[in-house]
């Protein structure tokens, strides 16, 4: 069988991407998966300390530069029961930017991992490689906090991926007059009516109904998971609910929120330790908010 890909993604650096992967990883572990943790984030590669592991001999660089034939020639044994890590590469430059063929073999390997959950920490960004690991998953766990700006990302995250699964659509089934709807929709200022996807469906419908039906069921497909992180207040919480709107209105995506985590200064410290938070402080806010994460997730 194969595993369930849960890829962790948010348009900004240091929002908790990896402190989530590394911590959802131990979590699922404990309840009894086999989890491959999956470090993507190529360039800013660091999954491998937060997961205490001290030794990066083996990376994805050695795959990428064909030393190695298979991913599963780089796993590493954690050290924590259940969890294999795949280490991101440092020493590539410019890898994070690598050609569509790489992208796709990297791909076409991930998916033949044998485990039961494998999750990819991704760079930041709405870069073309992030967004088609992403698109291979099978759940998308958005990592933000609650601030204006970072929820402003996501929602700019969110179009581009959406821009991006029905480019790729309407490719797949020829319709030109889909592709360029989509390159005039990038103008919404001289193309007001385009400004929603609805608005780009409607237009479309008056020369291909078909091209809206697929295309309809390829996005119901996309249900984007939001998770706040590092909330002060409960009451920023809410701040997912505006984003959950925007995203129905004007892409028609369903996403919803799936938990909050709390800013919690223990991170900090485990950091230092060079040791996960969910080993160490396993009952800390942060920790049993991860774990909560982890049951939406199986
Ligand atoms: N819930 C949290 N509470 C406190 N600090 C956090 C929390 N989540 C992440 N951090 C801290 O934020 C910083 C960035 O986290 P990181 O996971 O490396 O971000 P990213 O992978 O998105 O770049 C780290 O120093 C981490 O310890
Ligand atoms: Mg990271």
């Amino acid at each position: 069988m194969s595993a369930k890909i849960i890829a962790i993604v948010g348009p900004k650096g240091g929002i908790g991407k990896s402190t989530v992967s590394s911590n959802l990883a131990i979590a699922l572990a404990e309840m009894d998966k086999r989890v491959i943790a999956v470090d993507l984030d190529l360039g800013g590669a660091n999954l491998h300390i937060l997961l205490g592991v001290k030794q990066n001999k083996l990376t994805l660089d050695d795959f990428i530069l064909k030393k190695v034939d298979s991913l599963n020639e780089i796993l590493i044994d954690t050290g924590i029961r259940n969890i294999r890590l795949i280490s991101g590469g440092a020493n590539i430059p410019d890898i994070a930017n690598m050609p569509f063929q790489q992208k796709m073999k990297i791909i076409n390997h991930l998916l033949k991992l044998d485990s039961d959950i494998v999750i990819l920490d991704l760079a930041a960004g709405s870069s073309f490689n992030v967004i088609d690991f992403l698109l291979i998953a099978n759940q998308q766990l958005i990592i933000t906090s609650p601030e204006s700006p970072s929820l402003i990302k996501v929602y700019g995250f969110i179009k581009s991926t959406v821009f991006r699964m029905l480019n790729f659509h309407f490719k797949n089934i020829d319709s030109q007059e889909g592709i360029e709807l989509l390159t005039r929709a990038k103008d919404t200022d001289n193309n007001p009516n385009l400004k929603t996807v609805n608005g780009l469906f409607k237009e479309l419908s008056m020369t291909n109904e078909e091209a809206v039906i697929s295309a309809k069921e390829v996005l119901a497909k996309f249900k984007p998971n939001i998770v706040i992180n590092m909330v002060h207040k409960a009451d920023e919480a809410k701040a997912g609910n505006v984003i959950s709107a925007m995203l129905k209105q004007y892409l028609d995506v369903t996403s919803s929120v799936v938990t909050t985590i709390p800013a919690d200064e223990m991170v900090r410290r485990a950091l230092f330790k060079n040791k996960p938070m969910m080993t160490i402080y396993p009952g800390s806010p942060f920790s049993l908010a991860i774990k909560k994460l982890a049951e939406l997730c199986i």
